[in-house]
């Protein structure tokens, strides 16, 4: 008797386990949706940063969640130093990049961009109290740019003409930290990521006249054909009005 409840109690066991089993199974073809894998680099606000509780946020953020809805995909964000994105993306390890990423001419050698979603410019962000007004002033000072940006390119470019010291930091939040520390004079930066600054820590600065950068772009694998899906959600979000929603939520204070 007790051997026969034994027996029906570990059938029953392996019943119940084999449903649960099959039930993950079904769960993960017909209720999970497709990942879609996007790095970005959380130092970045308002395009991407970490909240107080460390959750990645920001308009890039935002974007992706609704290109991925549009596309039926689930999206996961990796966080990287800005300087690996591109080589992220050669080895293939992620899908997809945003992170304010401006389409150069030089970075489309080695991946693909979608349409541009955002245009920026660049400024020079001094203390309140600086006497660096122009471009011309950056002589004999040290200025800080972000490692593997567009404004590092820009800043070497601007040393051929004035002779000023660049400090490349891997962080884009270094380089408000290096300011405020008078460990550099000049923090050269994406516009609407300084105009945050200057309004958030009291600071000043001034446009870079001579810039002329591309637009942000997601961007992919080259080959990727991920690319024509992004640029078709792009386009929905672009006419029914929920990119410039997400503009008006991140970007207003910044243009
Ligand atoms: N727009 C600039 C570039 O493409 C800076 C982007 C920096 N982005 C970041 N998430 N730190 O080079």
């Amino acid at each position: 008797m007790k051997k026969s409840i034994l027996f029906l109690s570990i059938i029953f066991t392996l019943v119940v386990l084999s449903a649960c089993g099959q039930s993950n199974k079904d769960g993960a073809t017909s209720g999970d949706k497709k990942v879609l894998t996007m790095a970005t680099s959380a130092d970045f606000a308002p395009f991407e940063s970490r909240d107080k509780a460390g959750k990645i946020i920001g308009f890039d953020i935002d974007l992706a969640k609704a290109i991925a809805d549009e596309l039926g995909y689930k999206l996961e964000i990796k966080d990287m130093k800005f300087d690996g994105l591109i080589g992220a993306l050669q080895a293939k390890r992620v899908d997809m990049v945003l992170a304010g990423m401006s389409a150069t001419e030089k970075r489309q050698k080695n991946v693909d961009f979608s349409t541009a979603y955002n245009h920026s410019g660049e400024m020079f962000i001094t203390k309140k109290d600086s006497t660096v007004k122009t471009i011309d002033d950056l002589k004999g000072k040290t200025v800080a740019v972000q490692l593997g940006t567009i404004q590092e390119e820009g800043a070497k470019k601007l040393q051929e003409k004035v002779d000023f010291t660049l400090k490349p930091l891997d962080n884009s939040t270094t380089l408000i930290q290096e300011l405020l520390s008078d460990r550099v004079q000049v923090a050269y930066l994406d516009k609407s990521v300084a105009t945050g600054y200057i309004k958030e820590q009291g600071l000043a600065g001034f446009d870079d006249p001579t810039s002329s950068s591309p637009g942000m772009a997601v961007a992919f694998p080259k080959g990727s054909e991920l690319k024509e899906d992004v640029n078709k959600a792009l386009k929905k979000l672009e006419e029914n009005g929920k990119l410039q929603e997400l503009k008006d939520k991140w970007l207003k204070d910044q243009q």
